[in-house]
């Protein structure tokens, strides 16, 4: 169609348009600004201490598109690398940013910080204050949806995302912990945040006790109805449970599975890993606010 505008339509779509700005508010700094910052690693000073990270941008980046800022990270022994890489699922590597640069189908900004000695001791907040840096260094810089930030991460990455749920709750929208325990502090702790956790029950590394824990803590805090008896695989496929009764804008999902201490399980009769579609169906269910 390619008639004039009548009246009406026209004022429809300037309120349109103001709402859209409205909802604009909580654009970072850096939207509409030509990048600096491009997909490669760099080096920050937190608390005197040299600090590595990648950030990896959308292949087709639009300075004016709010992306969604997804934090990735690694496990012990691991490195930032190597979640920029990704390692082979079927010797219990993880795919490249936990498989969710491919199924977000390369719309997020990722930024994949490197832990000192290779994990998250977090001591004295340090890691949480290097999460801080780096929030305020990639969106002074890069388009952000400011309310679309989440973090995820294995075994002690999955620890720092529950570090981060725990000092961080409005900072980040949801969190997604796969294998994780405490092990990375959990200062405050006491206020809601989307939560997805995954374990599997003959985990030889962090037992599957550890992560129902942490769990149970945001079960709480987001005023869902506890699930008794204890959710159990079923035998070797995954079983998912989305709790009931949490705060609008809280949900908690747990899905256990019958495997050890593997970022790449999968169902018996699948080759694919369910933690990066799983987690990707928990953080894309949020909308900009
Ligand atoms: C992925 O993005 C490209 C480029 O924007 C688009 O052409 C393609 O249809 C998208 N694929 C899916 C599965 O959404
Ligand atoms: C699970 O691990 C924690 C921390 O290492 C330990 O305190 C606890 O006793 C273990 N629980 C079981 C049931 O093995
Ligand atoms: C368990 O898995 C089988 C398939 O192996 C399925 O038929 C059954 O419905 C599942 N049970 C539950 C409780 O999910």
């Amino acid at each position: 169609m390619h008639a004039r505008q009548n009246p009406i339509v026209a004022f429809a779509l300037l309120a349109l348009v103001s709402l859209v700005g409205f909802v604009a508010a909580e654009r970072s700094a850096g939207c509409g600004k030509n990048p600096t910052i491009s997909s490669k690693q760099y080096t920050i000073s937190v608390n005197g201490k040299q600090r590595q990270y990648f950030v990896k941008l959308p292949d087709r980046y639009n300075k004016d598109t709010a992306h969604k800022l997804i934090f990735t990270w690694h496990q012990l022994g691991g490195s930032a690398q190597k979640i920029v890489n990704g390692e082979d699922p079927n010797r219990g590597g993880v795919l490249p940013y936990y498989g969710l640069n491919a199924i977000s189908n390369n719309t997020a900004i990722f930024v994949v910080p490197n832990g000192l000695n290779n994990g998250w001791g977090n001591q004295g907040g340090e890691d949480i204050t290097f999460f801080d840096q780096l929030v305020k260094t990639v969106e002074a810089d890069l388009c952000v949806e400011t309310s679309l930030r989440f973090s995820t991460g294995f075994s002690y990455g999955g620890a720092m995302s529950f570090a981060v749920a725990c000092a961080r709750p409005k900072m980040v929208r949801a969190v997604a912990v796969i294998s994780g325990s405490l092990l990375s502090g959990c200062s405050g702790g006491n206020d809601p945040v989307a939560y997805y956790g995954q374990h599997g029950t003959s985990d030889s590394v962090l037992n599957v006790s550890g992560g129902r824990s942490l769990r149970d803590r945001f079960v709480k805090n987001n005023g869902c109805t506890a699930v008794s008896p204890e959710p159990q695989p079923n035998g070797s496929r995954s079983v998912k449970t989305v709790y009931k009764n949490c705060k609008e804008g809280y949900p908690v999902t747990w899905v256990i599975h019958s495997g050890d201490h593997n970022p790449s399980q999968t169902d018996s009769g699948s080759s694919t890993p369910f933690a990066p579609q799983n987690t990707w169906e928990f953080f894309s269910q949020f909308a900009a606010n």
